[in-house]
């Protein structure tokens, strides 16, 4: 590892688990003080064991504007700053067109869109010159899914509000992009088999058979990425969305 975050704030909602909390590793590893947020006390726990080096943990529901207050508070009196945030708390649930219901879009906009969109504007007042802003997007934004409609249109809403946010954000030296990740080995993906390991591993090898790499992706592999556009590595990538995905949805 290098120091390509050295001295960096960074911020990473939903880093207790799978891409979040890899990211945090990476981050962390880089030199960043990462402050991780997630609903769930004990898990946040056992991720800032894992993460090592300067990590905070702060419980937080993104899709509630009091935490997302506290949150904000606690890093301006900790920090002063954000230098890097990543905002990846999300996910959603299937249901095929026919029996979509007022509380599922409800519930995946307000984690995916309404969320996203506080979690970003409360961060701003702390946001410097040269920070970078990384939205948790989906390749789901451009491809169709069977039961997947309203994610798949609450990820499209992200890589819109990059596009319309570089503009609000002209002049101000900070930059958004969209990190769009295809299948990706993490909880929120294995719970769509359920518990059972080997139904979850069926689904995998599925999944994988439709990317032209042939196989899911892993955590790290989006950490990486979230590493490149955090840093100054991306310092001339704005409003992009950048899709690691092993190529499913590129051709
Ligand atoms: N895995 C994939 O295949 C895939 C593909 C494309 C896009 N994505 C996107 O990548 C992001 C991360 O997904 P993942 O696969 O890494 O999921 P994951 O393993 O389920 O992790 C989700 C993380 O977010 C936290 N979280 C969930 N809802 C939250 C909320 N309302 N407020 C605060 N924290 C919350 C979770 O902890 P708590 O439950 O304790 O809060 C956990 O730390 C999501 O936006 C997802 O849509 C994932």
């Amino acid at each position: 590892m290098s120091d390509r975050l050295d001295g960096k704030i960074a911020v990473i909602t939903g880093g207790t688990t799978g891409i979040g909390l890899a990211a945090a590793k990476t981050f962390a590893a880089e030199g960043a003080h990462v402050y991780i947020t997630g609903r769930r006390a004990d898990v946040l726990k056992t991720a800032e064991q894992e993460i090592g080096g300067y990590v905070t943990g702060v419980l937080a529901d993104s899709t509630s504007n009091d935490d997302l207050d506290r949150l904000m508070a606690q890093i301006k009196s900790e920090a002063g700053r954000i230098d890097v945030l990543f905002a990846n708390a999300g996910g959603g649930t299937m249901l095929p067109l026919g029996q979509i219901t007022e509380e599922h879009i409800d519930d995946i906009f307000g984690r995916n869109v309404k969320a996203m969109i506080f979690t970003v504007q409360k961060a701003l007042p702390l946001m410097v010159r040269g920070s970078s802003i990384v939205l948790a997007g989906s390749s789901a934004s451009i491809e169709g899914a069977a039961a997947f409609s309203v994610y798949s249109a609450s990820k499209a809403a992200v890589r819109n509000l990059a596009r319309s946010w570089v503009l609000d954000l002209k002049d101000s030296g900070i930059r958004v992009n969209v990190l769009s990740p295809g299948p990706i080995r993490t909880p929120f993906l294995l719970d769509f088999a359920g518990n059972d390991p080997v139904q979850q591993k069926g689904m995998l090898d599925y999944l994988g058979t439709r990317v032209p790499l042939g196989r899911v992706g892993e955590p790290e592999e989006i950490a990486k990425v979230a590493l490149f556009l955090a840093s100054d590595d991306s310092s001339f990538v704005n409003g992009a969305e950048i899709f690691a995905d092993g190529g499913q949805a590129q051709v």
